[in-house]
């Protein structure tokens, strides 16, 4: 998708970030490390807490509850969206209808609903939206899909995740902490690492006995992806001992051999088919560094140029779309098709949307039979 771009006048991109939480934390570092940006607000429904951010920094920045009132005042260019992800849907959606790009945490919004609708806003506004899926931005990973293309591309994909955070806050009242809040990182990644989009998935929740999370925090679930592979992921967010790494422990079977990764270290590989394949991986940008500063590195770049950043909201929806298909099959104890679920989000979108231009492109991506899976 074309969108407005900001070229390169010499001086850094002026940033609001929102949300001074745990992870807005990480994104003051980020943005302090990178010279491609200056930080001009902070924002937060808590203007305390941005106060009290605010006074740490070496340079004063502008500090308030809204958006786009510091924007106006600060001349920022565009906004960092750090909230809980309840709040990504307003967030963003003001801040796009303001005329400000904007680069937010993951997930896209809390339903795939929601995510149609800040994809269709970015088309009327014709500002970028691109979702920081930061676990992409890794250079172990990008060498696993390079072994995996060599080997001929995966048939079977799988990832274990197991680890036992204590983190209270929203995530233990959440009803489904880990398919939504961690494990579309791992769902997201076998996207890219298989290069396909999502068919089909059945999937089975569960919370263990010992669990102190409210909400399911188990899973396992199977995808089929429209190579042909299947992706399994399975683990759980209470499993004290022989912990995976953040990332989770992943393997790949491919028709030449197998790879595996344990997410922390380089991957390995044993090719039983002698020569590579397809040793390039095709992406539609270069890594520009590790984690979060590589997705905000990626936002100014594409800002700069109008090239489309790898977490572009019309794609990343689909990350989001396979989280909440795993749910709808949990539920119903059914395989289910993404096809459907992203109809069922679509017509639930139309029904809710607030701005007429809005459901006018969620209407025409009905008429035309569909949300265009890309
Ligand atoms: N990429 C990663 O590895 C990673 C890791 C942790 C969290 N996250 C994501 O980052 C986001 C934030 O998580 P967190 O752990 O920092 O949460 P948090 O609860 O610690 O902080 C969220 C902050 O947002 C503020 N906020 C909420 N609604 C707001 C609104 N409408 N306007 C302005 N401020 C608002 C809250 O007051 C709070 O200070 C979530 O989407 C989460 O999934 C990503």
């Amino acid at each position: 998708m074309s969108f407005r771009t900001i070229p390169d006048d010499g001086h850094p991109l002026r940033v609001v970030l929102v949300g001074v939480g745990g992870m807005g934390q990480a994104w003051l570092r980020a943005i302090g490390d990178c010279p491609e940006v200056q930080l001009v607000g902070l924002v937060d429904l808590n203007t305390d807490a941005a106060a009290a951010v605010a006074t740490g920094l070496s340079t004063p920045v502008a500090v308030g509850s809204d958006a786009l009132e510091v924007a106006a005042r600060t001349g920022g260019q565009a906004v960092i969206d750090v909230t809980v992800p309840a709040a990504h849907h307003p967030v963003t959606t003001a801040a796009l209808f303001a005329g400000l790009p904007v680069l937010g945490e993951k997930p896209v919004a809390s339903t795939v609903a929601q995510g149609l609708s800040l994809a269709a806003a970015a088309e009327v506004t014709g500002e970028l939206f691109m979702v920081s899926q930061s676990r992409r931005y890794n250079e172990q990973l990008w060498t696993f899909k390079e072994q995996i293309n060599a080997l001929g591309g995966a048939g079977v994909l799988t990832t274990e995740f197991f680890k036992a955070p204590h983190f209270g806050g929203f995530r233990d009242e959440m009803d489904h902490p880990l398919l939504l809040d961690m494990a579309v990182h791992q769902l997201d990644s076998a996207r890219f690492l298989l290069d396909g989009h999502p068919v089909s998935v059945y999937c089975e929740e569960y919370n263990p006995p010992w669990s102190w999370y409210r909400g399911d925090a188990g899973c396992t679930a199977i995808f089929q992806m429209s190579t042909g592979a299947r992706y399994v992921f399975t683990g759980t967010w209470c499993s004290p001992g022989l912990e995976t790494s953040w990332n989770g422990s992943w393997r790949a079977s491919a028709e030449h051999g197998s790879a595996r990764w344990n997410g922390d270290d380089a991957p390995e590989v044993e090719n039983t088919g002698g020569e590579a394949l397809h040793p390039e991986t095709e992406t539609s940008t270069e890594l520009l560094g590790d984690g979060i500063a590589g997705s905000l590195r990626e936002f100014v770049s594409c800002l700069r140029t109008g090239a489309t950043p790898m977490g572009e909201v019309h794609d990343n929806v689909l990350s989001l779309a396979m989280v909440e298909a795993a749910i709808d099959s949990h539920e119903s104890s059914r395989r289910v098709l993404l096809e459907h679920s992203l109809d069922a989000a679509l017509e639930a979108a139309v029904r809710s949307e607030q701005s007429e231009e809005v459901a006018m492109v969620l209407k025409s991506w009905q008429a035309a039979g569909g949300y265009p899976v890309r």
